[in-house]
């Protein structure tokens, strides 16, 4: 069981692979910049963090930050926003309160994605936008060498025992269509790496493998995974690729 802080590390690399890609989608994909944005499901505020430090989001914006945790919204203090301790099924603000309401790898993690669609939609405004940044699709991820294959099937394995479901990204542009957007736009985060992968990556991830894994596969052959891994991301042959959806939509006029 990792704590609230090795989950706050954790995220943040998550929020590094996405940089990029928020940025497009802040400053490209909606046409003018929100003066008031929720992130739903914002964990300890890494995403809010890299707003803040890289400046994709102004300071002039009003960044409110929504969380199940009450324990990752501690962490999340330290950033300039305003926090709230909620359910994305049921979001404590009026009807089109936001220009903009984001998430960032939170539908995976809910066993109702629409309904909280639907929520995301009923609080923001007519013009506004809903955007989820960043849903996997574990079910097409790219592992190579194939022995490392197996590896990648049970870590989407242990997704699903935590209750996740790691094959959402696909479902993504559907559900925005259900959920009543208009201009909807749908893509794919692309995939770059270093050869060979910097040590401090590949050690946070393998602490995470590592913590996912223990229940379903023997300590020694998780040693024998790590080491083909190690051997493979050295040798720059490693090739881990998980496709990763976003999608942006409006809220009818
Ligand atoms: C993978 S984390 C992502 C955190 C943050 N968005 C980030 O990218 O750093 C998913 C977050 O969704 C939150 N979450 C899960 N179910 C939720 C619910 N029903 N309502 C609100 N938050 C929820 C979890 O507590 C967790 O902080």
């Amino acid at each position: 069981m990792l704590t609230p802080t090795e989950w706050h590390q954790r995220f943040k690399f998550q929020v590094r692979w996405t940089q990029q890609l928020r940025r497009f989608l802040l400053t490209e994909a909606i046409p003018q910049m929100p003066n008031r944005a929720l992130e739903v499901g914002c964990g300890t505020g890494a995403v809010i963090n890299d707003f803040h430090q890289s400046g994709t989001l102004p300071t002039h914006v009003h960044l409110v930050g929504l969380d199940i945790r009450f324990d990752f919204l501690q962490l999340a203090q330290k950033q300039k926003v305003t926090l709230a301790c909620a359910n994305a099924y049921s979001l404590p603000f009026p009807d089109a309160t936001f220009d903009l309401v984001y998430c960032h790898y939170l539908l995976l993690w809910l066993k109702y994605p629409l309904p909280a669609l639907m929520e995301m939609h009923r609080v923001t405004r007519s013009g506004g936008w809903v955007i989820a940044m960043a849903e996997p699709d574990y079910a097409h991820r790219i592992d190579y060498p194939p022995v490392l294959s197996e590896l990648g099937k049970l870590q989407r394995q242990s997704l699903i025992q935590q209750g996740a479901n790691p094959d959402i990204g696909a479902m993504l542009a559907g559900l925005f269509i259900q959920a009543g957007f208009q201009n909807i736009k749908t893509g794919l985060l692309g995939g770059e790496w270093d050869i060979p992968q910097d040590e401090e990556t590949w050690r946070a991830e393998w602490r995470v493998l590592e913590a996912d894994l223990q229940e379903l596969v023997s300590k020694e052959k998780l040693q024998e995974y790590r080491k083909q891994d190690a051997s493979a991301w050295k040798s720059g042959e490693r090739i881990l690729f998980v496709p990763t959806f976003y999608a942006i939509g409006q809220i009818p006029c």
